[in-house]
């Protein structure tokens, strides 16, 4: 086939280049055929152009012209011309021309379609879309957030490579070391019984390139976790992970407020604040009962304690006597619009419930018009008729407003189910704004928490991570007291990075080890590695991972990071596109050193196109 490359792309052309001979390369977006004349759109990474067979086109032209589909690949000669006035489309980039085409080739046909693509998204399910994804890839909506994602690393790229860091590629074949989420492994053939583990992030690495000197470090790294798939996580995604020497904390924090500026001002234009703001993980937890609060909206939780002696209401005076919360929160009546009805609270009690809240209580604040003298009503307002207007000053609630209360003997269950709720109203009052980016600090998490399935300490975010200097007395006689130097960015409700500064003493990290129950022995095994190095004059040092899938998510808008990876799994952890994962022959295996116990029935596992 001749090769015919084009001069020009179809995003390019405007009214200045009329009298251009050109050629353009792309795929039929849309064809009409307007009684002899037929107009093409022609659509590729850059744009759309229209193109026109003249009337007066020589045969095989026309001929050509008709034979074309949707999505036949195309190269076409022409001329460029203005269009009439009343032809011009000003919502189009290249509105003000089309191409009047003298020369055309078929580079290749196009079978029927299993969905429509031409447009802003593609109409078909998930499974369908990742199925055929090259053909999915061709909508403007994934055009434009596979765009906005290399646009986003590259920006990464430019600022760390320009503060000094350098890009250093950690090693994807590592030791298992579990923890957290389950790890992918990879059988040895070499080795019989002996696996690889994909690394479900470069933690353990980035820390000994730290001890090997490279005290500003940065890498776009995949990470893989064995954990099941949600809107926001994917078993293969994508870090931007950072680690540096000689760093306290607060300069971990304005280099990623620094790195999260100059990414939102050179992708979106879109001016960030200097510095984030910053909560501790015990006051989000009180006042937006969550470690990744949406700040778009208000919606504060709010104290119900003080309210409960006078009232009679015995499941609060329960909660509070055993040291626990009540705690309330007041939709205003300008959010609600229409009052809720009974059925919508009892939707916000069974989502309360889902986090295990015993119950949602709930009062309305009596509107004048209501013609009840009484200043509260409904729910549990008789309990409170005697101190009804000072409850109403102390929330600042107003007439019409409903007053939601949680109350639990653990204060946790209280602020979660009760921030759950929060979380439930914002996007149905519709306070989440897409566009808005609110950006939060959650700081001094608690470094270990208790798994009451196993009975057991466990590092709240990884073992590494720096207990406070005033917890070091108390890390075995107080576990629950202790603080790490451990923080969260959060992005409208969404966690977008973790990090820590980390533990660069062999004697605390051997403390830590033996807190969590990971006796000398096991620790040695495991991370003897990693705790060797500290031996050796490693610097104290920390960092941070921002997941790249979740940035671009929120840059663009969207609820799920399937919309911004390429070749995402299914909700499965399935890829409809290759099959994978899939069986493999006996040979394979035999090589693998590996019996399959069970092969799976007919369609188990596997969801339905
Ligand atoms: P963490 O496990 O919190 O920390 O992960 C850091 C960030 O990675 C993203 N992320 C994910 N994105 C998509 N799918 C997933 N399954 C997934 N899991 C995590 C999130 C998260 O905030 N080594 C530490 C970081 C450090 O301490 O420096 C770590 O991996 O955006």
């Amino acid at each position: 086939m001749e090769l015919y490359k084009r001069t020009t792309d179809c995003g390019a052309l405007r009214g200045t280049d009329a009298g251009k001979t050109v050629t353009l390369n792309g795929w039929v977006n849309r064809k009409r055929d307007h009684g002899g004349i037929t107009f093409i759109n022609l659509r590729d990474r850059y744009g759309l152009t229209q193109t026109v067979i003249d009337e007066d086109a020589p045969a095989e032209l026309a001929r050509l012209a008709e034979e074309l589909r949707n999505e036949y690949c195309v190269a076409v000669e022409g001329l460029v011309r203005k269009r009439p006035d009343s032809m011009v489309n000003p919502e189009m980039a290249t509105g003000e021309i089309e191409v009047s085409v003298k020369r055309m080739v078929i580079l290749n046909r196009c079978e029927v379609l299993p969905f429509q693509i031409a447009g802003e998204e593609s109409s078909a399910g998930e499974d369908l879309r990742l199925k055929y994804r090259y053909l999915d890839l061709r909508s403007t909506g994934m055009q434009r957030r596979i765009k906005l994602r290399s646009d986003t690393a590259f920006a990464v790229r430019e600022w760390m490579t320009a503060r000094g860091f350098y890009e250093i590629e950690t090693p994807t074949f590592i030791r298992s070391t579990p923890e957290g989420a389950r790890d992918y492994l990879v059988p040895s053939r070499l080795y019989a019984g002996k696996f690889y583990a994909l690394p479900q992030s470069p933690q353990l690495y980035k820390q000994l390139l730290m001890a090997g000197g490279f005290d500003k470090y940065f890498q776009i790294a995949r990470c893989y976790r064995d954990e099941d798939a949600r809107g926001d996580r994917q078993p293969e995604f994508t870090q931007i992970d950072i680690e540096m020497s000689f760093v306290s904390r607060d300069d971990v924090l304005s280099m990623t407020e620094g790195l999260m500026g100059h990414v939102f001002k050179k992708v979106l234009d879109v001016e960030l604040p200097a510095r984030f703001r910053r909560l501790s993980y015990d006051e989000a937890m009180d006042r937006y009962g969550s470690d990744k609060p949406d700040l778009r909206f208000d919606l504060e939780l709010r104290d119900f304690g003080p309210y409960v002696g006078a009232g009679g209401f015995q499941a609060f005076k329960d909660a509070a006597a055993e040291g626990g919360a009540v705690k309330a929160l007041v939709v205003p009546a300008a959010a609600m619009g229409t009052p809720y009805s009974r059925k919508q609270i009892e939707e916000l009690e069974a989502h309360a419930k889902i986090y295990r809240a015993r119950g949602l209580a709930w009062i309305k604040v009596a509107a004048p018009e209501s013609g009840s003298s009484a200043l509260l009503e409904g729910g549990v307002s008789k309990f409170f008729g005697g101190n009804a207007a000072e409850i109403i000053a102390g929330l600042g609630a107003k007439a019409g407003d409903l007053i939601l209360i949680a109350a639990d003997a653990r204060r946790k269950i209280a602020n979660t189910a009760l921030g759950a709720v929060r979380s439930k109203l914002g996007k149905d009052l519709r306070l989440t704004e897409a566009k808005r980016f609110e950006f939060v600090w959650i700081v001094d998490f608690p470094l270990f928490e208790y798994n009451e399935d196993e009975g057991r300490w466990e590092a709240a975010h990884h073992m590494f991570s720096y207990p406070q200097e005033q917890y070091h007395a108390v890390l075995e006689s107080d576990p629950a007291s202790v603080k790490g130097d451990l923080y969260d960015l959060v992005l409208n409700g969404c966690e977008l990075a973790s990090g820590s500064i980390r533990i660069h003493d062999p004697a605390l990290q051997k403390r830590i080890f033996s807190v969590v129950g990971i006796d000398a022995e096991e620790a040695e095994a495991k991370f003897g590695f990693l705790t060797e190095a500290f031996k050796y004059g490693a610097p104290p040092h920390g960092g941070i991972a921002p997941g790249l899938d979740r940035l671009v998510m929120l840059m663009a808008g969207e609820t799920s990071i399937k919309e911004v990876i390429a070749f995402p799994k299914n909700s499965f952890a399935l890829s409809p596109l290759d099959g994978c994962p899939n069986e493999v022959d006996a040979k394979q295996l035999d090589e693998l050193h590996l019996i399959v116990k069970k092969t799976p029935r007919d369609g188990e596992g596997v969801s339905k196109t």
